[in-house]
């Protein structure tokens, strides 16, 4: 039962996020082979969409959509892929070197459908300055979170994530004041201190994990990503199911209760896909739970 080593260790310095579609009639057996003998799970994180298995006739039982949610004045898309790589390390020129090799593997049956470069900022703050990752389970705690714990051979050790890319708009972040700023993540940038007053909206308020029934526990891994003209977050949340994650997101789309995360006054996500990381066997993927 070994996950994918990537998945619990700390964010790396750089990484490249990469997504892929099937390419018409494709059959991916191949370079799914191919793929779990060259990704170690560190370097390169793996995880396959519902759209790759479907194609394969093999299915992981709560692998599932994307939710889609729509509201006054922000939208959560919900845009499938076939299979996600989160290309990981230290030096950017090595990073995309090997991004190109792995698309150049797959490239018989598989188009790059989105190549996202992303870093650690400081002691990993989101762009807006706020410390991300804070509340993370750590130890056995974030294998609990993270991992299926099952002793099916290929089962054990796998994980579920969730990852969305978020746009943020920086200038209205900077026009708002420090209070609103604070107000709208609820904690205090300045120490990271929780704002015991902050409003319902406030993102932590929303997403408060023990404050689900039941608990809601992720291991969020994300980082932020920039190109020539934007900016923002690659969000990325593994979990040994996806339930948690949804739990979270309905609540700050004000699903449950009419109010709205405040995350979206300045920010929004343009991507939203789920995938399954198999665990490791060995120094490959393991892909016995689907038959491989
Ligand atoms: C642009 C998007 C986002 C930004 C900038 C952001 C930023 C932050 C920050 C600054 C914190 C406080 C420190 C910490 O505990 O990490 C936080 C907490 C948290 N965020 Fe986000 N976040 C984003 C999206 C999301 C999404 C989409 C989810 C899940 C659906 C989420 C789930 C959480 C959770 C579970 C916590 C910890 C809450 C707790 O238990 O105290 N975040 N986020």
């Amino acid at each position: 039962m070994t996950p994918q080593p990537g998945i619990l260790a700390p964010i790396p310095p750089h990484a490249r996020y990469l997504t892929f579609a099937l390419k018409p009639g494709a059959r991916p057996h191949p370079q799914l082979e191919a793929l779990a003998a060259a990704a170690d799970g560190d370097a390169c994180v793996v995880g396959l969409g519902a759209l790759l298995l479907f194609a394969m006739q093999k299915e992981i039982g709560v692998l599932r959509p994307f939710p889609h949610y729509r509201g006054e004045g922000f939208e959560v898309p919900s845009t499938p892929a076939a299979l996600w790589c989160w290309v990981r390390g230290e030096d950017r020129g090595e990073i995309l070197l090997r991004a190109r090799t792995i698309e150049k593997m797959l490239a018989p049956s598989l188009e790059t459908t989105g190549a996202v470069d992303a870093f650690k900022y400081g002691r990993g703050l989101d762009l807006t300055g706020y410390e991300d990752g804070t509340e993370n389970p750590k130890g056995k705690k974030a294998v609990a979170a993270a991992m299926v714990d099952d002793r099916r051979a290929g089962f054990g050790g796998a994980s579920f994530v969730a990852v969305q890319q978020w746009v943020h708009d920086l200038d209205r972040f900077a026009s708002l004041p420090r209070k609103a700023q604070d107000d709208a993540i609820g904690r205090r940038r300045s120490d990271n201190k929780e704002l015991a007053g902050a409003p319902a909206s406030a993102h932590v308020k929303r997403t408060a994990q023990e404050s689900f029934a039941p608990e809601a526990f992720v291991l969020r891994r994300s980082m932020p990503w920039a190109d020539a003209a934007r900016a923002g977050l690659m969000f990325v949340a593994f979990g040994r199911s996806l339930d948690a994650f949804d739990a979270q997101l309905k609540r700050m789309a004000g699903a449950d209760d009419g109010t709205v995360d405040a995350l979206f006054t300045f920010t929004r996500p343009v991507t939203g896909a789920n995938f399954w990381c198999p665990p490791l066997r060995g120094r490959r993927l393991d892909l016995r739970a689907i038959g491989l």
